[in-house]
């Protein structure tokens, strides 16, 4: 490496727990015991995707955000001669998923848009993270760049529309006092992307055999889900005292019961090796 390549990456942020370089989104962490707990809505989307993906047990694969590591797991074992790399942002999803998993599969603090991978993967399979990263060409290029010619993306994320009317409420939310001030500067976390756009995005990526379509979804959450996933960014940049107060004010606008309407984005696509010689 050259002198100023390795200032730079010197120079980059570094994960706290596992030193690797991340991104300023790693600052930004995620409550992975509580979220290992009430993701069972993203574990049966996961499960639903699993099966259409079939797999020969040799495969090498990514769980690209692979929180918590439950449905990292389920990876791990469909691949008994294979192997399993889990890449997620959030050190405390990464130190949840290193504990649930040992030896089942490595799990690297990494921002996707930065992957660096010690080997290139058959399967790129991601489950709900797609929509938390703002720039879906760095990620496909990354993700692209990740993987051996001809291998698979299979995909689902947040999609156009995903919980439109519970996002307005939370903008409301943090338009009113006490809680504006703090939601100065802030910025929107998801990137609720159409099919359409998705589909040329991954096109000009190099993917080729590209299919795009979005899948409304119905959950009805726990109080825990919405403060640990909905509002997990909403509740950053307010202070210890006002981040129940926050949660309560979107929930007494939301009905009850408490019923949300997820869109999904899902995605398959083949790594063209042609585009990489
Ligand atoms: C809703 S969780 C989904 C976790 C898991 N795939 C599942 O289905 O349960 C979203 C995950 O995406 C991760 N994430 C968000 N942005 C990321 C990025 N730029 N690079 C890596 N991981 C990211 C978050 O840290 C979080 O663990």
């Amino acid at each position: 490496m050259s002198v100023s390549a390795s200032a730079r990456v010197r120079s980059r942020p570094r994960c706290e727990r596992c030193g690797a370089p991340v991104s300023a989104a790693a600052e930004r962490d995620w409550d992975a015991g509580t979220y290992d707990r009430v993701s069972d809505p993203q574990f049966g989307w996961a499960l639903e995707q699993l099966t259409r993906l079939n797999l020969a047990g040799d495969e090498v694969i990514l769980d690209a955000g692979c929180g918590s590591g439950r449905v990292t797991g389920e990876l791990a074992g469909r691949v008994p001669s294979g192997r399993v790399y889990g890449v997620d942002v959030a050190p405390s999803m990464v130190e949840h998923a290193r504990r649930a998993l040992g030896a089942k599969a490595t799990i690297l603090c990494q921002d996707l848009i930065e992957l660096e991978l010690p080997e290139a993967v058959d399967v790129v399979f991601s489950n709900a993270t797609f929509h938390w990263i703002h720039d879906h060409d760095a990620l496909f290029s990354a993700l692209y760049r990740g993987m051996k010619s001809g291998g698979r993306l299979l995909a689902q994320c947040g999609g156009l529309g995903n919980i439109d009317s519970f996002r307005q409420i939370a903008d409301e939310a943090a338009a009113e006092e006490p809680f504006a001030p703090y939601f100065e500067g802030w910025r929107r976390p998801w990137n609720y992307a159409s099919a359409e756009e998705t589909a040329e995005g991954l096109s000009r990526a190099g993917f080729v055999e590209v299919k795009t379509w979005l899948q409304p979804k119905r959950v009805e959450p726990q109080r825990a889900f919405v403060e640990t996933v909905c509002l997990v960014r909403h509740v950053d940049p307010l202070p210890d005292e006002l981040r129940s107060r926050f949660v309560d004010r979107v929930l007494a606008e939301c009905g009850d019961p408490l019923v949300l309407d997820y869109v999904r984005l899902n995605m398959s696509a083949v790594a063209d090796g042609a585009i990489r010689a």
